[in-house]
């Protein structure tokens, strides 16, 4: 990968996707700073991972002083970045279109203010040198809901719009530094929360998991799911010298599934 070692921040890093992602960047030899709530889980994985110089930090995304003090940690223990692999936590799936005021305000809070704030955070912790080839990547994962309206996620297509918007105009104004901004937009991904999602529905139907699976997979082109490390090799990729010249993109990892040009 890598003559020098860059070192990447992956929020939500002991989750179904983190870990894969997590595994598969320490593999090729980058740093991290591994960012959740569960400090056991946290341990464990850095303790899982190979390669050295591996951090982890507490960070509940939906509370400001954790935040704060997450900010102030990476500053006291001197970390540059050179990637961010961002996980905002994900808008519970709901059909109402409109949910009451408070219940927006928590969800803006927690799913992008919030993460938002982590974000700015690590960015004040970039230092890159474009220049001399040193450049350095976000990636912002989403969903789908990002370029097509699901009707179970309502709230999620909002947000998901939200943190569009936000991307581009971060890779605007970041552009000129060397700081990249892109977002990778998942479809069903098979982590465990997802699989189990799968099994009750097989459940509720009296159908067994993998009837469910190729029934839910049908309309997809690729006729699958993602796989966890699947989403981890795209995103080694967007943090590495393949996207030199990309930024500002909204990704879809969604087997075909998405229609629109
Ligand atoms: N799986 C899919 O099908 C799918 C589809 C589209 C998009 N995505 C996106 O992919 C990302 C990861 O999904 P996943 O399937 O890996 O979910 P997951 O297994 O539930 O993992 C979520 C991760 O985020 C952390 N987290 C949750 N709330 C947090 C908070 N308030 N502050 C800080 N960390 C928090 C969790 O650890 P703690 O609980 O210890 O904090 C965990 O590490 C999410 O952003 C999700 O929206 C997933």
């Amino acid at each position: 990968m890598v003559g020098e070692a860059r070192m990447v921040l992956v929020t939500g890093a002991t989750g179904g996707i983190g870990t894969a992602v997590c595994h598969q960047l320490a593999g090729s030899g980058y740093p991290l700073v591994l960012a959740a709530r569960n400090e056991a889980k946290l341990k464990t994985l850095s303790d899982e991972l190979t390669g050295d110089g591996h951090v982890w930090l507490q960070l509940d995304m939906t509370n400001d002083q954790s935040i704060r003090q997450f900010g102030e940690e990476l500053a006291a223990r001197r970390i540059t970045l050179d990637g961010v692999v961002l996980m905002p936590p994900q808008a519970h799936s709901t059909n109402d279109p409109m949910p009451g005021a408070d219940a927006w305000r928590a969800l803006f809070q927690n799913c992008f203010i919030g993460p938002l704030e982590v974000l700015k955070a690590a960015i004040d912790r970039m230092n890159p040198d474009p220049v001399n080839g040193r450049r350095a990547k976000i990636v912002i994962i989403s969903g789908i809901s990002s370029a097509q309206v699901l009707g179970r996620y309502a709230t999620s297509n909002v947000l998901r719009c939200a943190w569009i918007g936000e991307a581009k105009t971060l890779a605007f104004a970041l552009g000129a530094r060397g700081i990249h901004v892109n977002t990778l937009s998942l479809g069903g991904t098979l982590s465990p929360w997802y699989r189990e999602g799968i099994e009750k529905r097989a459940d509720a139907v009296g159908i067994t998991f993998e009837q469910r699976l190729a029934e839910e997979t049908a309309n997809i082109p690729l006729g699958k799911y993602g796989e966890p490390a699947e989403v981890a090799v795209a995103v080694e990729g967007l943090l590495s010298r393949f996207s030199d010249h990309m930024t500002g993109l909204n990704i879809m990892h969604d087997g075909g599934f998405t229609r629109s040009y």
